[in-house]
């Protein structure tokens, strides 16, 4: 089958569940014109959705000081960010006596939580950087070809040795699989080791609940949460939180301050020192409210009809591979990397953008272990998917890289430091970046 008759047999229209931000955006392209972005880069960072931006404007006015100024936007602000607190410990199935402590992103809110750790972490190597790197006591459990076998090698990992915390991801950046977290909960509680979730992909596809699943932490990004205001959380046990060194010191996070004498607060306030991001903060609020009032079955059967209709179409194109981790993984998120078995990605992805209007991202994802395990060729382009993409969407981008693979770019372009670059760029910027 080819990709174009891949799309023929599945011709109907889907359309984006939610409006984001960028509906409509236009972008041009190479020797003039423009055209509809076709946005399939959402798991790098994902617009912010509609209706958030559009409440985040209305409380600029108001924006002001939290939990430090006497004038009346003051207290709103106070109120705003302890209310989107409570909103978010709600929205992740959070216990009554958790904490939720907003961080910048997902790899704040791990770092935070690798100061706090008492003892060895254990990850498998499918984790991206964020989820690598911030453990300092780390041992790594090579992924096997199966879920159940790379389960059993974490038990196995776990029994030989004790670790204080298992960290995994809840769903993977490279193939979008998810992992059974209530599983791999339960191996962990049984070696006596709690367990952290990098929700930063998981979240903005599926609603978690902490509680149900045995989770003890919980990190993810507002900027791949529709909420792309430069805040994250972490959510989780407040025992070691309480007792971990302040993770950022300064006003805010004392109660009291001598000058050879220091009373931190408990958590979040211990970990939270400076004005906070009001704005991101009550951006992931409104974000992870708006998601689930779009309806989980809803979410589901949008991006699984959209995710089908990308696997078909790239089915249908010779020399083209989609990676995956782990032969038995029964569900995704809308996330697909693949491998070209000639040519460069970084090209194909430039062309992409250049000439055919369509955003994805090239390289290893910042999971270099994972990305070179499973993958034959040194780099992959991956798209991905989100509540705002369409059929029409991934349409563009199959019909695009059939047209890629097959003939290559239409214009010359040449590999910089920052990768492959049109020869003669003659697309113009648009006014808000011109000085
Ligand atoms: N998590 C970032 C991404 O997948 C690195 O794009």
């Amino acid at each position: 089958m080819t990709a174009a008759t891949a799309i023929a047999a599945e011709r109907t229209l889907v359309r984006p569940l939610a409006e984001l931000a960028d509906a409509g955006l236009e972008v041009p392209v190479l020797g003039g014109g423009r055209m509809r972005h076709a946005n399939l880069d959402l798991a790098a960072s994902a617009p912010a959705l509609a209706v958030v931006s559009t409440r985040v404007s209305d409380l600029l006015p108001w924006y002001s000081s939290v939990h430090r100024g006497t004038g009346y936007p003051s207290e709103l602000a106070t109120e705003l960010v302890e209310e989107s607190r409570e909103v978010v410990a709600r929205r992740v199935g959070a216990r009554a006596d958790d904490v939720v402590v907003f961080t910048r992103n997902t790899t704040d809110a791990l770092n935070l939580l690798a100061s706090a750790v008492p003892g060895e972490v254990v990850v498998l190597d499918i984790e991206h950087h964020a989820n690598l790197l911030p453990w300092r006591e780390r041992r790594v459990v090579v992924g096997r070809p199966t879920i159940e076998e790379t389960i059993d090698a974490l038990a196995a990992e776990l029994a030989r040795r004790p670790a204080a915390l298992v960290a995994v991801t809840g769903a993977s950046n490279v193939t979008g699989e998810l992992l059974p977290l209530a599983r791999i909960a339960a191996v962990a509680h049984a070696a006596g080791a709690r367990i952290s979730v990098d929700a930063a992909q998981l979240l903005p596809h599926r609603t978690v609940d902490v509680a149900a699943l045995g989770v003890d932490y919980l990190a993810f990004s507002g900027h791949k949460a529709y909420a792309p205001y430069g805040a994250g959380a972490l959510i989780g046990r407040r025992d070691w939180l309480d007792a971990a060194p302040a993770y950022l010191a300064g006003g805010g996070a004392v109660s009291r301050v001598e000058v050879g004498r220091v009373e931190w607060h408990p958590a979040p306030e211990r970990h939270e020192a400076g004005t906070p991001n009001v704005l991101g903060i009550a951006a992931i609020a409104l974000a992870l409210e708006a998601l689930d009032a779009l309806g989980e079955a809803d979410r589901d059967a949008h991006e699984h009809a959209l995710l089908a209709r990308l696997e078909a179409g790239v089915a249908g194109i010779d020399g083209v591979r989609a990676l995956r981790g782990f032969a038995d993984a029964t569900d995704r998120v809308g996330i697909v990397t693949l491998e070209l078995d000639r040519g460069s990605v970084g090209l194909v992805a430039a062309a992409l953008s250049a000439e055919h209007g369509v955003s994805v991202r090239a390289g290893k994802f910042c999971a270099h272990p994972f990305f070179r395990r499973v993958a034959n060729r040194s780099n992959g382009l991956r798209a991905s998917l989100g509540v705002g993409t369409s059929s029409d969407d991934v349409d563009r981008f199959v019909e695009a890289l059939a047209t890629l693979v097959a003939d290559g770019p239409r214009e010359a372009y040449h590999r910089t430091g920052d990768g492959w670059r049109p020869l003669a760029d003659d697309r113009p910027k648009p006014s808000l970046l011109r000085r």
